[in-house]
């Protein structure tokens, strides 16, 4: 039987992760499988019990699952205290305790939703995109690191090896070669040595995927491309920090961040979470989108568990559910219908249970 480690956390994180596994219990029924669920405290939970952000027990729950569940960490409560004891350090340290390298974070209109973001509906239509975002170097844990001069002033590192691009890279070519061909690789390469080092690795992996389409592209005038012309991109290949950034950008795009999932793969259990974050300002309301979480457990399904059809089951109700005008608060128009989190989640547990 699989296990799954569950790790609500903050803010929303327990009303969307209790949304996912509700929709895993219907696949469960419907597909004659079952799941080991255990749940464990992380982030501000953590902090709040006395513990760390990542207590020891929740670590090693984690390395001994299947795959790992989570739903959000971030709490204003520890807003001031330093990186170390703050809740998103049990993020950063888990993605390291996991290896999870590869962040997958597609993208797209959804069916239904054409006009719910942004754009007109007729810039964002076919959009489509996956963008593949390295989760355990650059800023994020560059060493050395710290403040100076009794802090007055401060500094990270950015440092990316070979191995660190050559691995990310074959992961979105890998990706491209089964999606429309076609990679953009996103660095700063007119102005960071990383960028130039991952322009360079990037082009060797390339090489070895003949079939496949790379182009590169500045940060920035990928973030503006992404705004004017979504549909534009299939693959987009970049490093920790501007994926964390151009990923919030394409979901605001696509309709509402509370829309997108996310799988962080690598050499161990993968980490599913949506790629929103802990939303004190509705948290404990029943507001929150689950539709980021739910799609997350059907990326569990597919990439933790290998449950591909399962995984298309979630998905075809999700769509479903949007196609027949279910919309909560962040993707409704003024004179449609709010579903809460909760309604919301029994719209589409109706439709996995229904096939
Ligand atoms: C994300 C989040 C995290 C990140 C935070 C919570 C550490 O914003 O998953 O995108 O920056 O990676
Ligand atoms: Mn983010």
């Amino acid at each position: 039987m699989p296990r799954i480690a569950l790790l609500p956390g903050d803010g929303v994180g327990p009303e969307v992760t209790a949304a996912a596994v509700a929709v895993l219990r219907a696949v469960g029924a419907r597909f004659g499988c079952s799941f080991e669920f255990t749940e464990w405290p992380i982030g501000g939970a953590a902090l709040r019990a006395g513990e760390r952000p990542l207590p020891a027990a929740t670590r090693a729950a984690c390395q001994r699952a299947d795959a790992v569940l989570l739903g959000a960490v971030g709490d204003p409560a520890f807003d001031g205290e330093e990186p170390a004891r703050r809740p998103e350090k049990a993020l950063l340290e888990l993605r390291q305790v996991l290896g999870t390298y590869a962040n997958l974070r597609p993208a797209r209109a959804w069916p239904g939703l054409e006009d719910a973001g942004p754009l007109k509906a007729s810039a964002l239509a076919a959009t489509d995109m996956l963008i593949v975002r390295e989760l355990t170097g650059g800023l994020y844990y560059g060493e050395p690191r710290g403040y100076a001069d009794d802090g007055a002033s401060a500094f990270n590192t950015m440092r990316y090896s070979r191995a660190e691009i050559e691995r990310i890279a074959e992961v979105a070519f890998v990706a491209a070669a089964r999606r429309r061909r076609r990679v953009v690789s996103v660095d700063k390469a007119n102005v960071l040595e990383t960028s130039r080092l991952w322009r360079t690795v990037v082009t060797e992996v390339a090489a070895r995927h003949p079939d496949v389409h790379l182009q590169h592209q500045y940060v920035d005038a990928c973030a503006m491309k992404i705004a004017l012309a979504p549909a534009s991109f299939d693959v987009i290949l970049t490093e920790n920090l501007f994926g964390d950034i151009l990923s919030d950008e394409a979901g605001a795009v696509c309709g509402s961040l509370g829309l997108l999932p996310s799988a962080s793969l690598g050499t161990g259990a993968g980490l599913f979470e949506p790629v929103h974050g802990s939303a004190p300002d509705i948290a404990g309301l029943d507001k929150a989108n689950p539709i980021g979480a739910i799609g997350s457990a059907a990326m569990l399904l597919r990439h933790g568990l290998g449950f591909g059809p399962e995984a298309e089951a979630v998905e075809r109700a999700i769509e479903d559910a949007l196609m027949s005008g279910c919309r909560t608060a962040d993707i409704a128009h003024p004179d449609e219908e709010i579903l809460s989190c909760s309604r919301m989640t029994r719209a589409i547990v109706e439709r996995v249970q229904a096939g």
